[in-house]
């Protein structure tokens, strides 16, 4: 008898643990996919094979600071140096005292700080290669969360190939042109009379000459302005394009700064034409893939490899 209720206390103390233990798993499983719930599932298209590669981890930096604020504005030595010899124009004025200006005028804040691995935002990086023309790319190009445009790439009379969405406009005075309100406009300054004229384009509009005559003002969101970081720049030229030409295009810096703010990239209208020549969509003009400032070949090879390593995908057009 006392051997019966030995044995039935035992069975009740395992069948009780094992309830416990049910209980926990269950409870374990409940908190995971209430947790997966919340934390919204990463969309499939950023979930993709991206590959463990060497060659890309030896030059992307995550921490590079891409846009430039009141607290980061102090330049290295080495990048000071460097981003001044950039600048084509006698008199180089205080610095410091043109980035005070900025930053009583336009957002001083940290942008896009939020990478992380739930985020999932898809970009179209659209450069203004002859390539776009037919290629039917617009709407795709519109569906993306963020589309970066380059210089004067228009959209008007082009919506079938290039799209008519603009998130972002990289772009300097001699490049400028006027955008929609809801359009960031992103300064790339190659010189400290680059950041002048912004401030400029919106209150006394009187810088209307660099080595070019350029706009005295521009039609853009002020709340929406942002300036590239010349450490970005120096980033770019030194792990991108490995000090290839004096210092990166305009469509580079626009590709690898979205390969930073972005977990999906797209890459549209890069790209020379047969002839080796650099050529637009919207009109005749020709540069030489080699001869300009830019190390185009170089650009061109890591833009491949970006390509290789699953890292970006790039869509040539009708080529
Ligand atoms: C990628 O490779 C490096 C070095 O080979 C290794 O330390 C790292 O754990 C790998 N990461 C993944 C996600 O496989
Ligand atoms: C450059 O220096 C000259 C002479 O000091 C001055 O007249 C001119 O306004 C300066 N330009 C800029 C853009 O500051
Ligand atoms: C530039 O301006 C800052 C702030 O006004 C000042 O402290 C600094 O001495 C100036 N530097 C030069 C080289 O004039
Ligand atoms: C400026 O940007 C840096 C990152 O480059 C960030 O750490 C800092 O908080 C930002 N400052 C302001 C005022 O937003
Ligand atoms: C872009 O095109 C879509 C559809 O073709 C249209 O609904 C939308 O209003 C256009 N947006 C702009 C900013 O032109
Ligand atoms: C533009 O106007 C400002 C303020 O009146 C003045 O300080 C500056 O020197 C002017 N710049 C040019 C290039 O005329
Ligand atoms: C760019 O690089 C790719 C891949 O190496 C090559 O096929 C293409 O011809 C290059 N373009 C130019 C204009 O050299």
């Amino acid at each position: 008898m006392t051997m019966l209720l030995k044995r039935l206390r035992y069975i009740i103390a395992l069948l009780s643990s094992m309830t416990i233990l049910l209980v926990l798993y269950f409870q374990n499983s409940a908190t995971l996919s209430f947790y997966s719930f919340v934390r919204k599932p990463k969309s499939h298209i950023c979930l993709e094979d991206r590959g463990n590669s060497s060659w890309f981890s030896e030059r992307y930096k995550p921490t590079v600071p891409l846009l430039l604020n009141s607290t980061n504005s102090e330049l290295h030595a080495n990048i000071f140096s460097w981003w001044k010899e950039l600048q084509d124009v006698p008199n180089v004025t205080n610095y410091t005292e043109v980035v005070n200006q900025l930053f009583s005028l336009f957002p001083d804040e940290e942008h896009y700080s939020d990478a992380g691995p739930d985020r999932c935002r898809t970009c179209a990086v659209v450069g203004n290669s002859g390539n776009l023309l037919g290629s039917n790319y617009g709407q795709l190009i519109d569906s993306h969360d963020f589309v970066i445009r380059i210089n004067k790439g228009p959209t008007e009379d082009y919506e079938k190939d290039v799209g008519n969405k603009t998130t972002h406009r990289i772009l300097y005075p001699e490049s400028a042109v006027d955008l929609n309100d809801n359009t960031h406009l992103v300064l790339l300054p190659i010189k400290v009379l680059d950041m002048q004229w912004l401030i400029s384009a919106f209150t006394t509009k009187n810088i209307t000459q660099t080595y070019t005559e350029v706009p005295s003002t521009i039609k853009a969101s002020k709340d929406k302005v942002m300036i590239l970081h010349p450490e970005f720049m120096r980033y770019v030229h030194d792990n991108w394009a490995e000090g290839h030409g004096r210092y990166p295009s305009t469509g580079f810096l626009a590709l690898i700064f979205t390969l930073h703010i972005c977990d999906k990239v797209n890459v549209f209208g890069f790209g020379a034409n047969s002839n080796r020549n650099w050529h637009h969509y919207f009109d005749e003009t020709l540069t030489s893939f080699e001869s300009s400032s830019h190390g185009g070949d170089f650009e061109n090879q890591t833009i491949y490899q970006l390509h290789q390593e699953n890292k970006i995908s790039m869509y040539k057009g009708l080529t």
